[in-house]
């Protein structure tokens, strides 16, 4: 791993001051015994001090290395969220924010390097006065005619060599808890490893198939107290639409990420054509399913490019079509240089209702077994979701679709609706089956109706 050997290089370079250190005693030991005892006589009070100086300082470093990200959190949050808090006349209150966040960390890092170059001069301090020493009574020996001047001059130079060892080291032990913290994210991220990555080789959909059976599935977000899907069970035919309603907060998105895997279920299993969906390959899970977000998440680039992200190899023909199914055609068109159009980071120049039919394009243009749409229309006004789902209802074909939404009168003809109620199924069955015997249906649509008389 890249950051192991990082850290081991980081590892000798630190363990060159100690080698400097060492060498410099051992050759003057060879000189004179006696005399050393003035290079060596320091070395426990520069241990002691560094001990304890790190021993406060390292704690201030991490909690430096927090607030910085805190720091940063606030700053993101200024910039991606500048509308909503000007609307909000929130722009005092987020200055006094940043600068109580800023101030903070500065605080912290004052205090924290404050005691780090206190190192420093504690450091020259006992150094050159066992350097004072060591030329004290080395005059004397070599008056006594024990030493020579050029070996106390060669004295001398390993005293400044142990010096510089010291330095060094100093300078590496500030850096240690910070890159510590910092190495420490990085191999979390590294060390986390994709769960049970199915090895099916074999398995593989023509078209026409893409049989979606849920058995008892449940699941729970990590840390969160309650599973916000439980046991739910049911099977989504080829050739069928499947409506999936309930509120907000029902479980309609976590159920739908929970197929192309980007969740995986914590009981019970998922099977496509008949194979539990651990057992396939991600990516060939991924292959065969047309996913439309809730949000439309479009990239920079060119409005082509987006629908190509779909399917790499599709031709212009193919992007157009699935452009003209989606209901995207005539905005595109209108657009000065049509599918070239350049779209902004994340589509903001486009409205959200093109958005939206731009990842309906998207997914389109991939053919797929299985189409999730996950509230996927509901930016789009009356006139345009009729034409859209009449086109999809062709373009589909024999593939499995499963519509979430919250909008029970725009699924009444799906094939089967399955109701999910805080995570679990109230029902499954068509409208009409459903109006007899689902409380939750029925309140769902009497409350669509209420809506409607008030309007
Ligand atoms: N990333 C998440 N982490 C933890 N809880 C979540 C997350 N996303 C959604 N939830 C919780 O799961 C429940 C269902 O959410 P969601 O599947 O988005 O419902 P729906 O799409 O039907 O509105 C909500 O109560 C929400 O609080
Ligand atoms: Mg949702």
């Amino acid at each position: 791993m890249k950051v192991q050997q990082m850290l081991t290089m980081l590892l000798r370079v630190m363990l060159m001051a100690p080698l400097m250190f060492i060498g410099a005693v051992i050759l003057a030991l060879t000189i004179d015994p006696v005399l050393s005892m003035w290079l060596i006589a320091p070395l426990p009070i520069i241990v002691g001090a560094v001990f304890l100086i790190s021993k406060k300082a390292v704690p201030l470093f991490k909690s430096l290395q927090q607030k910085n990200d805190r720091l940063t959190l606030v700053l993101r949050e200024g910039l991606t969220g500048l509308r909503t808090i000007r609307a909000f006349n929130r722009v005092d209150k987020e200055q006094v924010r940043f600068n109580k966040m800023n101030v903070d960390v500065s605080d912290t890092a004052m205090n924290a390097n404050k005691l780090m170059v206190s190192l420093t001069p504690i450091m020259m301090f006992v150094l050159n006065f066992s350097l004072i020493f060591l030329i004290w009574f080395g005059a004397f020996r070599i008056e006594g005619g024990s030493l020579m001047v050029g070996e106390l001059m060669a004295f001398i130079q390993y005293a400044m060599q142990m010096m510089f060892a010291v330095t060094i080291a100093s300078v590496m032990i500030v850096a240690i808890p910070r890159a510590a913290v910092s190495a420490n994210r990085i191999l979390e991220v590294l060390d986390t490893v994709s769960e049970d990555q199915g090895t099916r080789e074999t398995w593989h959909t023509d078209a026409g198939k893409g049989l979606l059976e849920f058995r008892q599935v449940s699941f729970r977000y990590p840390g969160a107290e309650k599973p916000v899907i439980q046991e739910v069970s049911f099977t989504a035919k080829p050739g069928e639409t499947t409506a999936i309603v309930g509120g907000t907060g029902a479980g309609k998105t976590t159920l739908i990420q929970l197929i192309p895997r980007l969740f995986a279920g914590d009981s019970g299993s998922i099977l496509l054509d008949g194979v539990d969906i651990r057992d396939i390959p991600h990516e060939h899970v991924r292959a065969q399913i047309g996913y439309v977000p809730q949000q439309s998440f479009l990239f920079k680039g060119t409005i082509a490019e987006n629908i190509r992200h779909g399917y790499e190899s599709a031709t212009d023909e193919e992007v157009q079509h699935a452009a003209s199914i989606a209901q995207a055609t005539e905005f595109v068109s209108n657009m000065k240089d049509g599918f070239d159009s350049t779209l902004a980071q994340q589509g903001t120049n486009v409205s959200g209702g093109q958005r939206q039919r731009l990842a309906i394009a998207r997914a389109l243009v991939r053919k797929p077994g299985l189409y999730l749409f996950d509230d996927s229309f509901s930016a789009l006004d009356f006139h345009t979701h009729t034409l859209l789902r009449q086109a999809l209802q062709k373009e589909a074909g024999a593939a499995t679709v499963i519509i979430a939404t919250q909008q029970v009168e725009s699924i009444k003809q799906a094939d089967q609706i399955v109701v999910l109620s805080e995570g679990a199924v109230a029902g499954i069955g068509s409208h009409e089956e459903l109006l007899k015997d689902c409380t939750v249906y029925q309140e769902m649509v009497a409350a669509k109706q209420a809506e409607e008389v008030t309007a």
